[in-house]
């Protein structure tokens, strides 16, 4: 299917990935205004920045993070980190409406009581990508990962087990959650680079919230 067809898809609209992985079509739209209201709170608090990746490499993706635990990294590796490593102040507190709409998206997927202690935020500029990783910095992997897609439309890919193994290419549009536990927690995943586009609400870019339970 084109991505046009996937735009038209209505809100409610639960399509399987796999076992324990599903796009939840639409699922962010009754937050759309709280969300972006607390997102503007974050990241004037956190500002965007550009992580140096250990292999010295500046990431194309722009990273914030909120909640208890914030993902970084730097020449030293990745890891969890109380506090913004720029500011060296605590990462904003997790909004509600972020929480929320966490909870609510893990539940529908089947995962009960989701309270995710960090919540990543990217932001893709056109022509931003992530190449294909695993999340495997958290402690636990008995709690899904909640991908929340904001902004501009982009192609999601979603592998297996091996960085080598075919992946589908799941178009995610503003408002589509993707939600991924269970059997299929440590699945490669990446996104295509941004195509140039202005959205309504964001502009020129596409945010995506990462909701992770770490400990
Ligand atoms: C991620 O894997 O951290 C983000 C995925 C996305 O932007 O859709
Ligand atoms: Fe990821």
């Amino acid at each position: 299917m084109t991505p046009d067809l996937f735009a038209d898809t209505p809100p409610g609209w639960h399509e399987p990935l796999g076992e324990g992985a599903m796009v939840l079509r639409g699922f962010a739209l009754p937050f759309e205004a709280a969300l972006l209201a607390a997102l503007d709170t974050v990241i004037a608090a956190a500002p965007f920045r550009h992580l140096i990746t250990p292999g010295g490499f500046k990431m194309s993706v722009a990273m914030s993070n909120c909640g208890t635990l914030g993902w970084v990294g730097d020449r030293r590796g990745y890891r969890y980190d109380p506090r913004d490593p720029d500011s060296g102040l605590p990462w904003p507190a997790m909004p509600a409406a972020f929480a929320r709409l966490a909870l609510a998206a893990a539940q529908v997927a089947g995962f009960d009581g989701f309270t995710p202690e960090a919540c990543l935020i990217n932001r893709y500029d056109i022509g931003a990508r992530l190449s294909l990783h695993q999340d495997k910095d958290e402690l636990d992997y008995a709690h899904p990962i909640v991908s929340v897609s904001l902004g501009l439309p982009a192609v999601f890919l979603f592998g297996g087990f091996e960085r080598s193994d075919p992946q589908q290419r799941v178009p995610v549009v503003h408002g589509d959650v993707v939600v991924w536990g269970g059997p299929s927690r440590l699945r490669y995943h990446g996104v295509l680079p941004v195509k140039p586009g202005s959205h309504p609400l964001l502009g020129e870019r596409r945010i995506n919230l990462t909701f992770r339970k770490v400990r």
